[in-house]
């Protein structure tokens, strides 16, 4: 039970191709040494004219003739030189199994190259799932940021790692998502002693000390509290639990496009048991569904603020992830998703499809979708998000089109509980 059960036979065979692709380089490597060798012989010992009696031109003329021959034939060891190298290369990157990725660039750190080395199963191909060698996973687009991602694995082994929170957040939001895993010791927070039991930690402040502000402008929550709507506009002030607005969301509304917690739960089914909420902010859907003993996953990037940090220090749990990621949850599996404008990004009709698929992927059937205030820029994009939720054939239970006043112009906002259907 639970061991991975490995098949002999085609291990052999496996071998036998390494072997031979080795034997390859070493040829190519031994031809080109020799072709290199030979050419040059050639060069210097070749006479165009072999019969030595026709040598009636004058002797400079000659020694040009010769020095142009010279400067030919270089020419053309060099192009074979050259030939090989590429050859060379093209072999050693099918060898690593990495074709975007250049490993064999003089400056990349050895972790990285430790780090995506594939590994040959021992025995060969194991016959449950397949495989035929070990594979370390890593975002295909890191490609794209090199020097971020050299950076990134230029470190100590076995020390500490370096303070670059920031560079990882930057990497990831380049798309370089999952990040690869490295050998040295994350920094640690000294979070003994300001922690607060469960379920108290829902609504008690957060010390400055216990997130880690690496990357971030702000250096503590007074900062944080001054930023305003740079957190976006989920997230107005969310990591202030004292000033009387946030710990209020969700359970007094402001406007008819603010639902309550306890109406929409009791539009469930078969009950609400657990969700996932999209760019949670600082955490308090999850922290009011706490009290409802829903359990709610905190999706979060930390754009500008300590989210993951403070999340978890609430006791709820924080997935640190891009929206850009395929969620890491299986099909069919939530009870509840809870969404916000954060879902528009970059307002892009594609982007906000591809998202609302997988949001419907990890959605069960008789699931509710909470689209929680959704800001509509323009009148096209409420027609857009609402021909896109038509064509996904979720019941409408809620449905508000609202107005509200925002620096001065009226702005669109659209919230709605939708529930999944079964589909054939
Ligand atoms: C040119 O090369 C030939 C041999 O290939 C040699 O006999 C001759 O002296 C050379 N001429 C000069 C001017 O160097
Ligand atoms: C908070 O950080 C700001 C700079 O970001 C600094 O000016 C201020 O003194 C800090 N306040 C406290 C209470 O540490």
């Amino acid at each position: 039970m639970g061991s991975v059960s490995l098949k002999i036979g085609d291990g052999t065979a496996r071998f036998k191709r390494a072997t031979i692709c080795t034997s390859a380089v070493n040829g190519l490597m031994l031809f080109s040494v020799l072709t290199t060798n030979l050419f040059a012989l050639y060069a210097f010992t070749y006479n165009p004219n072999h019969n030595a009696s026709q040598n009636s031109q004058n002797p400079l003329q000659l020694a040009h003739k010769n020095i142009s021959l010279i400067t030919e034939q270089v020419s053309l060891i060099m192009e074979e030189i050259e030939s090989s190298q590429k050859k060379l290369t093209q072999i050693e990157k099918e060898l690593l199994g990495y074709e975007t990725i250049d490993l064999t660039k003089p400056n990349t750190p050895s972790e990285l190259k430790i780090f995506l080395q594939r590994h040959s199963l021992p025995l060969g191909k194991d016959s449950r799932t397949g495989i035929t060698e070990m594979v370390a996973s890593i975002g295909h687009t890191c490609s794209k940021s090199m020097d971020l991602l050299s950076k990134y694995m230029d470190y100590k082994v076995n020390g500490p790692c370096p303070d670059d929170l920031g560079l990882a957040q930057k990497l990831v939001s380049r798309g370089c998502e999952p990040l690869p895993r490295r050998r040295c010791f994350a920094k640690t927070l000294p979070k003994l002693g300001f922690l607060h039991p469960f379920p108290a930690s829902l609504w008690k402040s957060v010390s400055d000390k216990i997130v880690s502000w690496s990357g971030l402008s702000c250096k503590n929550f007074t900062c944080l509290s001054n930023i305003g709507k740079k957190l976006g506009k989920d997230c107005v002030n969310c990591f202030d639990l004292s000033n009387g607005i946030e710990n209020q969301r969700f359970v007094k509304g402001k406007g008819k496009n603010d639902f309550m917690i306890d109406d929409v739960l009791s539009m469930g089914d078969e009950g609400v048991r657990i969700g996932l909420d999209i760019a949670g902010g600082s955490g308090t859907f999850a922290a009011r569904m706490a009290e409802k003993d829903v359990t709610v996953i905190t999706q979060a990037f930390n754009v500008e603020a300590p989210a993951n940090d403070f999340i978890a220090a609430r006791g709820l749990f924080p997935l640190f992830m891009s929206l850009d990621h395929r969620f890491p949850f299986y099909d069919n599996v939530f009870d509840l998703v809870h969404a916000g404008s954060a879902l528009d990004v970059g307002g892009k009709a594609e982007k906000l499809e591809f998202l609302m698929f997988d949001i419907d992927r990890v959605l069960r059937a008789g699931g509710l979708f909470w689209l929680d205030n959704f800001y509509c820029a323009t009148d096209e994009r409420k027609r857009d998000i609402t021909r896109l939720i038509e064509k996904f054939g979720y019941k409408k239970l809620k449905w508000v089109i609202g107005e509200k006043v925002g620096s001065g112009k009226s702005e669109l906002y659209l919230s709605a509980v939708l529930e999944k259907p079964v589909r054939a």
